[in-house]
């Protein structure tokens, strides 16, 4: 296994489209591998997620997994996850803002509106069909890896740039202002 580069905003492959995978190929050893770098990737960097573009490979792979997240002290956990091809469809219109972070933004926090409740579709690592409800913090968290897949990042979905912060502002000043599903 090996830990990635992850790239920063700014890199052109962060707006490209990631390709669909072909379900066939899900179980080859270069797709094996490129999920256990971004498992590994993940985990290093504390991320709640990780999609393929940001290790500068365009196709429809994310993962994600909150397990006691230094990042994010406050969210509920949400168990590992890969989610091949995702598809979202919200099941609401209600919205909610929350903070987010993105390891391709580093050292910043915004407030960012989601749908708190979005059928999930996607394949897993193994191929096999998953259809299921996410809702709040997980469901927040699909919402932006799938973004990821189609060249989106947090910032473009913020109401407004007035709650951008670098984290160690937002440590001493934002913290304590919470709005979000968790
Ligand atoms: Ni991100």
């Amino acid at each position: 296994m090996a830990i990635l580069k992850v790239a920063r905003l700014g890199h052109p492959v962060l707006r490209q489209v990631a390709e669909p995978v072909d379900p066939r190929s899900i179980r080859s050893p270069a797709t094996q591998r490129l999920i256990d770098d971004m498992i590994e990737t993940m985990r290093e960097y504390d991320g709640a997620g990780l999609a393929a573009t940001q290790v500068h490979t365009l196709q429809q792979i994310a993962v994600i997994e909150v397990l006691a997240n230094p990042r994010y002290p406050d969210a509920p956990p949400v168990p590992l996850m890969v989610l091949v091809n995702p598809v979202i469809t919200p099941l609401t219109d209600a919205t909610e803002e929350g903070w987010e972070g993105c390891l391709s933004v580093p050292d910043m926090r915004g407030m960012v509106p989601r749908y708190t409740a979005v059928r999930l579709q996607c394949l897993d690592r193994e191929g096999q069909v998953v259809d299921l409800v996410a809702k709040d913090f997980f469901a927040r968290v699909t919402q932006h890896e799938t973004d990821h897949l189609n060249g989106i990042v947090y910032l473009d979905r913020m109401r407004n740039l007035s709650t951008l912060a670098h984290v160690a502002e937002w440590n001493k000043h934002w913290l304590g202002i919470r709005e979000q599903a968790d």
